[in-house]
C-alpha cells in the first residue's frame, strides 16, 4: 500500500472553499483551506489524480521538510544535510523556486542560490560530481517557502501552472486564466445541468471550462506534461489507471453550451481552442453582437461573461455596460446572469442591483463577480422558474 502524505494545492484569492469542495469530491483526506491554498492528505495515486482533475488548483506541492532557519548559513546547512538522494542523483537537473516573506530573508533569488549551493556541495563532497540547474526543463522542481524563520521545502508535482491545460493555442487580447474561468463557473453555482451562454466569449475559455465541467472531463486531460512524470518514483501504470478510471466518468450532459462574440477573429480563435479540447460536439459558436442576441427558449439559462474592462480602446465602456443591463432586462428572462469585471465605474452603469458581489482578482486587477438574477415575465414576478 502506498503511504499517505500531506499535499498543498495552491489557488487564487477567493477560490479556497471551492477548491476544498473539489478535493472532497475527489476523495482527499484532512482538507484544510488556508490563504490561497488548501492542504490535504492522500497517496501517490491521489497526487496524480489531483493534478489531472482539479479545476481550481494552480499547483500541487508535496512538502518534504520543515525547519527553522535563522540566516543564510542555517539555510545552506539544511539543504546540505537533506536526503536529496531519495529524490535525485548527480545527473539530475533541478531548479529551486523560492517565496520569502518576513525580515530574515528578503531576496528570493539569493535564497534559491544559497539552497542550490547546499544541494550541489552535498553531491560534490560525496561523488566529486554535481547535479546541474536547469531553469526550463528540470527533472526536479523544488519549492522553498520561508515565512520569517519557518522554512518549508516542497516538491512541485505540477511544474508549469495547472492553468496550462493544453487546449488553448489561440488567444484573444485579454483571455481569462483557465483556472480563474473554472473558479468563476463554480462560484456562480452552475452545476452543468442547465444551458450555458457566454455572449462575449473571446477565445472561449469560459465555454471550454464549462463544457469540461458539465461532461465530467478531467481539467488537465489535454496537458502534455506534469513535473511528477520526471520523479524517480514515476509510476506510469498507476497514472494510466487513474486516467482511464476518470475517463469512464465522462458523460453527455444533454444541454446547450453556446458562445458568441462580435469579433470574427475571436470566434476563429474560440473554434480552434474548442477543437483542441475535443469539445466541438458540445459547444456552439457564432459571430454575433450581444445586442442583437435573444434568448432562444424560455427555459432557465446560465449566462456568465467577461466583458471588456475598458483598459484598451474599447469605445464608450459605460455605454457598453448600460447596454448589457438593458439586454439582460429585455432579452434574457429566466436567466442567472453573471459578469466579471474590474471596472467598478462601468459596473454601476449596468443599472441593475446585483444580488451577489464576490471580490476576486483577474491577474493583478481587483475585480467583482456580480450576479443579476433576471426574472421571468413581468416585473411583478420576482421568482425564477421552479424547474431551475
Ligand atoms: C475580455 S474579452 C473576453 C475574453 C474571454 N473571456 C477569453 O477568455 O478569451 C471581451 C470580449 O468581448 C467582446 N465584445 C465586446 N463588445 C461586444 C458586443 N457588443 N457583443 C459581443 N461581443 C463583444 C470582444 O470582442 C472580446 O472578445
Amino acid at each position: 500500500m502506498e503511504e499517505n502524505f500531506k499535499m498543498v494545492a495552491k489557488t487564487f484569492y477567493g477560490f479556497e472553499e471551492i477548491l476544498a469542495k473539489e478535493l472532497k469530491m475527489l476523495g482527499a483526506q484532512d482538507i484544510k483551506p488556508g490563504n490561497r491554498m488548501v492542504s490535504f492528505v492522500g497517496d501517490l495515486g491521489f497526487l496524480y489524480k489531483a493534478n489531472l482533475c482539479l479545476r481550481t488548483a494552480l499547483k500541487i506541492l508535496k512538502p518534504i521538510q520543515t525547519a527553522r532557519v535563522f540566516d543564510e548559513e542555517s539555510l545552506y546547512q539544511l539543504f546540505y544535510e537533506f536526503a536529496w538522494e531519495d529524490y535525485m542523483d548527480v545527473d539530475s537537473k533541478f531548479v529551486i523556486d523560492s517565496v520569502v516573506n518576513g525580515t530574515l530573508f528578503t531576496h528570493s533569488q539569493f535564497t534559491s542560490q544559497k539552497a542550490k549551493d547546499g544541494i550541489v556541495d552535498q553531491f560534490r563532497d560525496r561523488y566529486n560530481d554535481r547535479p546541474n540547474v536547469d531553469l526550463n526543463r528540470p527533472d526536479l522542481r523544488i519549492n522553498l517557502h520561508i515565512q520569517e524563520d519557518f522554512c518549508t521545502i516542497s516538491l512541485d508535482s505540477s511544474g508549469a501552472s495547472l492553468h496550462h491545460r493544453g487546449y488553448r493555442t489561440a488567444t484573444n487580447i485579454a483571455p481569462l486564466n483557465e483556472v480563474l474561468a473554472a473558479g468563476l463557473i463554480q462560484l456562480s453555482g452552475w452545476k452543468g445541468n442547465t444551458d450555458f451562454l457566454d455572449p462575449m466569449c473571446g477565445s472561449g475559455t469560459l465555454l471550454i471550462e464549462a463544457a469540461m465541467l458539465a461532461c465530467n472531463i478531467p481539467a488537465n486531460i489535454n496537458r502534455k506534461l506534469f513535473a511528477f512524470e520526471k520523479w524517480i518514483n514515476w509510476d506510469a501504470d498507476l497514472f494510466e489507471k487513474i486516467q482511464k478510471s476518470q475517463l469512464k466518468k465522462v458523460i453527455n450532459p444533454g444541454i446547450q453550451i453556446k458562445g458568441s462574440d462580435k469579433a470574427p477573429s475571436a470566434i476563429e480563435k474560440a473554434l480552434v481552442n474548442v477543437k483542441n479540447a475535443n469539445l466541438s460536439d458540445f459547444i456552439t459558436l457564432q459571430k454575433k453582437d450581444f445586442f442583437q442576441l435573444d434568448k432562444e427558449n424560455m427555459g432557465p439559462l446560465h449566462l456568465l461573461t467577461n466583458p471588456p474592462y475598458g483598459e484598451r480602446l474599447d469605445g464608450d465602456i459605460n455605454a457598453l455596460y448600460q447596454g448589457i443591463g438593458d439586454a439582460f432586462k429585455q432579452s434574457f428572462p429566466n436567466t442567472h446572469a453573471w459578469i466579471i469585471s474590474s471596472n467598478m465605474e462601468a459596473i454601476k452603469c449596468v443599472g441593475l442591483r446585483p444580488s451577489r458581489k464576490i471580490k476576486l482578482f483577474n491577474g493583478k486587477l481587483e475585480s467583482r463577480l456580480l450576479y443579476y438574477p433576471i426574472y421571468e415575465g413581468t416585473k411583478k414576478v420576482h421568482k425564477l422558474r421552479k424547474d431551475d
